[in-house]
């Protein structure tokens, strides 16, 4: 299958005379798919996730959605890949959790399509009863769900997770955890990165682990 995404010998660094964050980085992304990218703190996960959002940009190499440059397609990319940042504080703009989650499907859809799709995301999530709630005041775990919940409601095709296990209480876990898996069955592809294997609870199709700024196949 062709792939949605695809790093070719990426190498980033943040400034000229920094070391190498990522050195060489090559990877292909498919419809479908949980690939899980661990590492240790400081390895270099989130960079390669704003890479791969086409928030940073590569030194050398490339980064293509669907065979093109990504960054000559950045408005559709925006749309086709959505990403939950490691920390959920910096996601979160609007007055209340609904707003939120409205947020992204307002730019897209009428408001009746828009008020479908909040639901469904809260309802996946379990979170219906935080609709009204303003955003300032969730714990931090509700906050890292509401922003998945943000994503997931304008569909992409493509969806980068930073740590979304983190911090979590079992049952929201388990939640995240089956909605996963339903955007990789539903033929989304799936990128998530965890310092620690053992909290993925074997929902990866690929894992792969970032060392001294390369990817290497297995956990
Ligand atoms: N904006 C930045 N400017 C300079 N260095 C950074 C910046 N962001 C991250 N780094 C450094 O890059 C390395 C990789 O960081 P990061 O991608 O956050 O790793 P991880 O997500 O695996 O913990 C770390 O040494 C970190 O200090
Ligand atoms: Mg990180």
């Amino acid at each position: 299958m062709k792939p949605l995404l695809e790093l070719r010998r990426v190498f980033f660094r943040y400034g000229k005379r920094s070391p190498y964050i990522l050195s060489g980085v090559n990877l292909k992304i498919i419809r479908g798919k949980v690939y899980c990218i661990v590492g240790e703190n400081g390895s270099g996960k989130t960079t390669l996730l704003h890479i791969m959002a086409g928030l940073l940009e590569p030194e050398k190499g490339e980064v293509l959605l669907d065979g093109k440059p990504l960054k000559e397609q950045l408005p559709r990319a925006r749309r086709l890949i959505g990403i939950l940042f490691q920390n959920p504080e910096t996601m979160l703009f609007n007055p209340t959790v609904y707003d939120e989650i409205a947020y992204a499907p307002r730019q897209l859809f009428d408001e009746g399509e828009t008020r479908k799709r909040v639901l469904e995301s809260a309802r996946l999530l379990g979170i219906e009863d935080l609709l009204e709630r303003p955003t300032t005041s969730l714990s931090y775990g509700e906050k890292k769900v509401v922003a998945l919940a943000s994503i997931i409601s304008y569909d992409p095709e493509i969806i980068l997770l930073d740590e979304p296990l983190s911090n979590l209480h079992p049952e929201r876990k388990r939640r995240v955890l089956n909605m996963i898996r339903s955007l990789a069955a539903k033929g989304k592809a799936v990128v998530i990165t965890s310092p620690d294997l053992e909290l993925l609870d074997n929902i990866c199709d690929v894992t792969l682990t970032l060392s001294e700024g390369r990817l290497k196949e297995g956990g």
